[in-house]
Order: C-alpha cells, then sequence, then structure tokens
C-alpha cells in the first residue's frame, strides 16, 4: 500500500480490491471509536452505488462488526435514488441488505430520506429537516461522509452541469439528473465539505480516466463535481481509499 499527504488530503493505493476495502474497514473502525471517545457519538453518511457494497458486508463481519460502535453510530444517505425503498435500485435496500440489517444498532439511529419515490422535492425538504433536528439546527457536520465517483466525475448524486453542483443554500435537493438516472436526492456540497473526515472510495479500471484526470487537474473542459470536493474547515481532512486499477493513471 502506497500513502501521499498533500495538505488536507491523503491518497492511499491498495493493490487489489480486497485490500482496499479491508483497508477502509480499519479506518471507519479507527474513526468510529475516535469519535465516540470525543463526543459519544460517530455520525456516518454513506454512500450509494456498487463500489461500497463489499465495505459494508465487511463492517458487518469480524473483526470489524465487534469493532464498530454500532449503538453510538448514526446512519444518514449522502443520496439516493428517488425510488421506494424496496426497489433493487435503491441505496437504502443495498445498504439495509448488506449492512444495517445485520448489525445491532437502534433502528432510531438509521436516519434515511423517507417518500422519494413519491414526492422527490418534499422528500428532499424533509430529509433536510431530519438533518437540522439531529444537529439542534446547527450546519450538519458529519464525522465521516463516504463518497464514489462516477465515471464522469459525479459523486453522491451531483452531476456535472446539474443544479446539485452550485447549490449553497440547501444541504439536501432533488432533481432529475437525466433519462439514464431519473429523479436523485442527494446531499450538497456545503455539508459534504463541511465534514470532519470525506473518504473517497474508488476501485476498478474503469475508474482510471476520470481518476487520472482529477490527480492531474487535467478536466479536457468538463465540470468535474467530484474536484469540489474539499474540507471546508481547518480540521476537516480528505482521504482517497483507491486500489491499483484505479490509481493507474495518477501522474508519477
Ligand atoms: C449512487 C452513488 C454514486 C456512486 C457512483 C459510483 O447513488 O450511485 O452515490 O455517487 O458512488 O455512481 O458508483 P459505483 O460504485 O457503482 O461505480
Amino acid at each position: 500500500m502506497k500513502e501521499l499527504t498533500i495538505s488536507k488530503s491523503e491518497l492511499f493505493i491498495f493493490d487489489d480490491r480486497d485490500d482496499l476495502m479491508i483497508g477502509a474497514a480499519d479506518e471507519i473502525a479507527t474513526q468510529a471509536q475516535e469519535a465516540v471517545k470525543k463526543t459519544g457519538r460517530f455520525t456516518l453518511c454513506l454512500s450509494g452505488g456498487s463500489t461500497p457494497r463489499r465495505l459494508y458486508e465487511l463492517l458487518a463481519s469480524e473483526p470489524w462488526v465487534k469493532q464498530m460502535p454500532w449503538g453510538k453510530t448514526h446512519i444518514f444517505f449522502g443520496d439516493e435514488r428517488c425510488v421506494s425503498q424496496t426497489d433493487a435500485q435503491s441505496n437504502f435496500k443495498m445498504i439495509n441488505d448488506v449492512l444495517l440489517s445485520k448489525v445491532a444498532m437502534p433502528k432510531s439511529n438509521i436516519h434515511a430520506p423517507v417518500g422519494q419515490d413519491s414526492n422527490p422535492e418534499e422528500s428532499a425538504r424533509e430529509y433536510e429537516q431530519q438533518l437540522a433536528a439531529f444537529f439542534a439546527n446547527e450546519n450538519p457536520v458529519f464525522d465521516l461522509v463516504l463518497l464514489g465517483l462516477g465515471p464522469e466525475g459525479h459523486t453522491a448524486s451531483i452531476f456535472p452541469n446539474s443544479p446539485a453542483v452550485g447549490e449553497k443554500q440547501k444541504s439536501v435537493m432533488a432533481y432529475r439528473v437525466d433519462d439514464a438516472h431519473g429523479w436523485r436526492l442527494t446531499m450538497t456540497l456545503p455539508v459534504i465539505n463541511a465534514a470532519r473526515h470525506i473518504m473517497f472510495l474508488v476501485a476498478g479500471s474503469e475508474k482510471q480516466d476520470i481518476v487520472g484526470q482529477i490527480f492531474s487537474r487535467t478536466t479536457n473542459g468538463h465540470e468535474i463535481p467530484a474536484t469540489l470536493v474539499e474540507p471546508s474547515t481547518s480540521v476537516g481532512m480528505l482521504s482517497w481509499y483507491m486500489d491499483e486499477a484505479a490509481a493507474q493513471k495518477i501522474p508519477a
């Protein structure tokens, strides 16, 4: 595993996907224990998509399932497809199937959007109110926000050239992305960037081009929302966790 730290960001490159997921699970368990020691709770905002599935399976299995302070961990969702929670496309369904249904945590610690399939914009407002209530009407500050990376540079459901890129007021918004992605609900960049720790989890050779563009800052004129993710506080930290396959085109 290679490690590189530049100002408020660090890059960890693992030999393969398995090592990446183990490394990420170790880091999350460590951060969880530290957060609970410091504040009595761990606020974890999860990513959807396919990459983190294996990570979530690990967190629900030995040794991590015992290392994680589930009773003091609060789970949030960085974005959601505007489908029912039983739909195969639902991030909640994937995360609940492989993780939340397998660990002993109070249901009240799971903070998920509701109604996104029937009324996306109302659901976004309701989720924003859930965040406001949880964070005592202060701006939401998560201990850890886990993010994925789309092949064209979207993260959470902040897609290139979308209204989500420039949103600075709302914590959560819903909008119709396009024919392929339909309606999405997403946390916005101000919330993501306010986190104490932001972790990108990226795996596979299909991501090497976008990773290469991001790390060589050659965006070819395209807007890459992932490049807008950067800690907005002096204590915030951004980590990139990826495997060799995804890191192939990072300039030496
Ligand atoms: C989602 C995610 C999204 C995802 C990327 C990468 O709801 O799909 O939040 O941002 O992380 O699209 O997806 P893969 O991990 O499937 O490549």
